[in-house]
């Protein structure tokens, strides 16, 4: 590969080589964005490493455009960040000790650019491309992360267990760069993570939960999963989807390995969807099975009610795993409640009312909901999946045709609670919401039309029954 064909293609890199050259700085284009050139992602973020100040660098390269570039110094890292048009310029001296500067060790010595990469993380991240005069585009690759992406390899550059403790944040990152680029991790590599998975305890949720995201993120999540469940990095912070794995059997009567049906979900959900959380909603749907699995020798494995205790257990799992106490988390609890309800909505005789209910609890999340519905059919049965998913095409007819009518899918009640007040010449009280209420399940039911006309009409009809008499004549 001709770097330097690449490099003469991006005017900036020039004008980082004459800012180094005239403070005399050995300069280099380091880490990701070289990974990322040699795979063909072009990639925005660039970071420099000199063997001296990055900082004082970055202010030099800052001069060399007509424009303004902000500058962003972090003295305490011993960073700058340029900005430049969409690049994200980061400038650092290259350094001897553990790379990451949020590391838990506190020394950080300047030092070679060898010694630089041989602390990063794996070997494909640890090239660099010269932009020094003498050899300018040269590539230096002392662990041959050239040979590591041709062998679709992750590795790292010095003993695992040393790299691993320098930031154990890095055993996800191994998962997540294997996921990403659908590369196998190496064998020793991958032992240093089962031997060490444990350490991650000391990493915060939040880097965590970024990891894990960008595996949620990939095209078949499974993969990263597996590995993560393979190596017990999952045991440390996700032990409730550890739970989902394995196999009971009595009497020759086995129920599914939880665990590898909810990859096989979210596998299912991700071909037709990027949306994040539609993706955990996925990963939690069936979350409840194992502490609501029981055995009847009838029925055979039941898992009754897995869906509202999953709902139950959600905000503590996002709060623990630091994922956002939001709408979005309201989504996904949404999602896991009503997981189950549209398959009871199949049959024929399935009533306009049924689908009425489905459309006012799902609200806007209707569309993802049948969506993770259609992805929950893994059976292995190809005529069973196609019967299950034409059921679902009718649900979805017969969910459009209900919606067209009567519109309760963003429900507003069509008296208010203001009008009731008035009308009675009452103050808020339990009554008025009592109306409402029965306003609400008279049309849900279909016994009135959502308007309203005939929800006046019934408002007298439940407030004389309560007693109630209007102040005005109407
Ligand atoms: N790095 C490291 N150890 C870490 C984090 C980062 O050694 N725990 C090094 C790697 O050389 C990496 C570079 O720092 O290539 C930049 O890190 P980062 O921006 O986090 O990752 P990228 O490799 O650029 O990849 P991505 O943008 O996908 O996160």
């Amino acid at each position: 590969m001709n770097f330097k064909a690449q490099l003469d293609q991006i005017e900036l890199f020039e004008k980082v080589a004459q800012a180094a050259e005239k403070l005399g700085l050995k300069t280099y284009v380091v880490g990701g964005y070289v990974r990322d050139l040699v795979l063909g992602r072009p990639s925005k973020d660039i970071d420099f490493t000199c063997v001296g100040s990055g900082i004082q660098l970055a202010q030099e390269v800052a001069k060399y455009f007509d424009q303004h570039v902000p500058l962003s110094v972090f003295k305490n890292f011993g960073t700058a960040m340029l900005k430049l048009d969409d690049w994200e310029l980061e400038f650092v001296g290259a350094r001897k000790e553990s790379y990451r500067s949020d590391s838990r060790k506190p020394i950080v010595e300047d030092g070679t650019l060898e010694e630089d990469l041989e602390r990063r993380d794996f070997t494909i991240n640890a090239m660099a491309i010269s932009l020094n005069r003498e050899d300018y585009g040269e590539l230096i690759d002392p662990f041959d992360g050239l040979g590591d992406i041709r062998r679709k390899t992750i590795k790292t550059p010095l003993e695992p267990n040393i790299t691993f403790s320098d930031d154990p944040l890095r055993m996800l990152r191994a998962v997540r760069f294997a996921a990403q680029l659908n590369f196998d991790i190496d064998a020793d590599t991958f032992f240093a993570l089962s031997e060490n998975a444990a350490r991650l305890q000391i990493i915060s949720a939040e880097r965590i939960i970024d990891e894990v995201n960008k595996i949620v993120r990939t095209d078949k999540p499974s993969y990263g999963f597996k590995l993560l469940f393979a190596s017990k990095l999952l045991h440390e912070f996700f032990p409730e989807m550890v739970e989902l794995q394995g196999v009971d059997s009595v009497d020759d009567k086995s129920h599914k390995d939880n665990f590898y049906h909810t990859l096989q979900v979210l596998d299912n959900v991700s071909k037709v969807s990027d949306d994040l959380w539609l993706r955990w909603a996925a990963i939690l749907h069936d979350i409840a099975k194992p502490a609501t699995k029981r055995f009847n020798p009838k029925a055979g494995w039941t898992f009754h009610g897995h869906e509202d205790k999953g709902a139950k257990m959600t905000p503590g799992i996002f709060r623990r795993l630091k994922l956002p106490m939001d709408e979005r988390m309201k989504y996904v609890q949404k999602l896991v409640r009503l997981h189950l309800r549209p398959i009871a909505l199949v049959k024929d005789e399935v009533t306009d009312s049924a689908l009425r209910r489905l459309l006012f609890d799902a609200g806007d999340a209707i569309e993802d909901l049948m969506k993770l519905c259609r992805a929950d059919v893994t059976s292995k049965n190809n005529k069973k999946v196609q019967k299950y998913l034409d059921n679902f095409d009718k649900v979805d007819q017969k969910l459009k045709e209900v919606e067209e009518k009567d519109q309760v899918r963003n429900f507003q009640p069509p008296i208010s609670g203001e009008e009731i007040m008035e009308t009675f010449g009452i103050s808020p009280s339990k009554v008025v919401g009592e109306i409402k209420e029965e306003i609400k399940e008279a049309i849900l039911e279909g016994k009135i039309s959502n308007n309203p006309e005939e929800a006046r009409k019934l408002m007298f009809e439940i407030a004389s029954q309560k007693g109630l008499n209007p102040i005005k004549s109407v």
